[in-house]
């Protein structure tokens, strides 16, 4: 099924939760109805735009002149099963962490890591969601897509994603091309624990440690940094932690010892804009209605009222001043919808 709304009022659409109206929200059921769609006159003459849960999106103005199209594709369907590994078909529409708790809830390892991160099914593979030493790319299959073009199915295979740090082949050289439809994911029954990533272990009971412990103590430490969807609208981690050579970093440690960064390469580290935006003083500061949440400075919150427009001259801000004071350019996670 097909339902089109004609100016709809998205606030609750997109996890930032500001005034925002659409000209179009459409959403379909199957991949059949997604090829109709792409058939549509709708599609055909005006711009579009597949969206997820909407937390990675920011809303540069308060009318979107498009159609934003989600889907509601939602089976979950186990494609193969040995005593080792279980091969999981997942519409794109399905809630990620829906599926993490599915997972953990049948003993299924490799998601638990990235438990409780927001959004949707399609999104995770489009935006490598990432959490606590693991990427959702070290869990995918294949990734199932419709080429809008020519509303064709083609699969990707996860070396054909060209997967990197919040990164793939659809944000960057495929962007706009194709609308992932459903992602295949491989899991492990007998899995390999990441625990080494940042206080994680620490926070962990001694002993025999399960999928279902990793889980809860995941959820415990984003509940701890991150706002609840219910007390402010934001979406996550607004900036991506910078990768810089190793070089720029040492000539910056003379200058700030106590500055953090994990390898990346032989060549490069990356850096927690986290904690530039800290030091340059953006703890709890405000712009109209957005401010830089006080507990974790990567995100920034609607706070009281926000418009689209307070949120991006916050964000201009505060990577001028990150340029200015480190030398050293940051980049939005976040999506900008013009
Ligand atoms: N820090 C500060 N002040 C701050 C925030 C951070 O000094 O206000 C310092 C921390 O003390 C720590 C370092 O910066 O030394 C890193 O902070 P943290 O581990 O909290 O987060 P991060 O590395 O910046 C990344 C991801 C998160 C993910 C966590 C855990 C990005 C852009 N963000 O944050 O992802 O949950 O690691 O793996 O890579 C998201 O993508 O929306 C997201 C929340």
């Amino acid at each position: 099924m097909i339902r089109i709304e004609e100016n709809c009022f998205i606030k609750e659409r997109h996890t930032f939760r500001m005034p925002v109206y659409a000209r179009w929200f459409v959403e379909y059921d199957t991949v059949g109805d997604l090829i109709s769609l792409l058939h549509s006159d709708l599609l055909r003459n005006h711009s579009f735009l597949p969206i997820g849960g909407g937390s990675n999106l920011l809303f540069v103005h308060e009318h979107y002149d498009g159609v934003l199209l989600h889907s509601v594709i939602r089976d979950v369907t186990v494609l193969n099963e040995t005593d080792s590994e279980v091969l999981v078909k997942v519409g794109a529409g399905v809630v990620w962490d829906d599926f993490v708790a599915h997972c953990v809830s049948n003993g299924w390892g490799g998601a638990e890591n990235l438990s409780y991160i927001p959004g949707e099914v399609g999104a995770s593979a489009v935006q490598n969601i990432g959490a606590y030493g693991v990427e959702v790319k070290d869990i995918i299959h294949e990734v199932e897509t419709i080429e809008i073009a020519t509303a064709s199915p083609r699969i990707f295979t996860n070396a054909e994603c060209e997967y990197g740090y919040r990164s793939s082949i659809f944000k960057h050289a495929l962007k706009g091309k194709y609308i992932v439809t459903a992602v295949v994911y491989r899991l492990q029954k007998n899995p390999r624990l990441h625990l080494d990533y940042g206080n994680l272990r620490h926070s962990l009971p001694e002993g025999n440690i399960t999928i279902a412990d990793v889980r809860r103590v995941v959820i415990d430490i984003r509940r701890s940094k991150l706002p609840e969807p219910d007390e402010y609208g934001s979406a996550g981690s607004f900036f991506m932690n910078p990768v810089i050579p190793v070089e720029q970093y040492e000539a910056l440690k003379v200058t700030y010892p106590d500055m953090p960064h994990y390898e990346v390469d032989s060549t490069h580290v990356k850096v927690p804009a986290g904690w530039l935006i800290d030091r340059c003083g953006w703890k709890g500061k405000e712009e109209g209605g957005a401010a830089v949440y006080e507990k974790q400075c990567l995100v920034l919150i609607n706070k009281n009222n926000a418009r689209p427009g307070d949120v991006v001259t916050l964000a201009d801000k505060i990577k001028q001043s990150v340029q200015q004071t480190y030398g050293i350019t940051i980049n939005p996670e976040v999506n900008y919808i013009e």
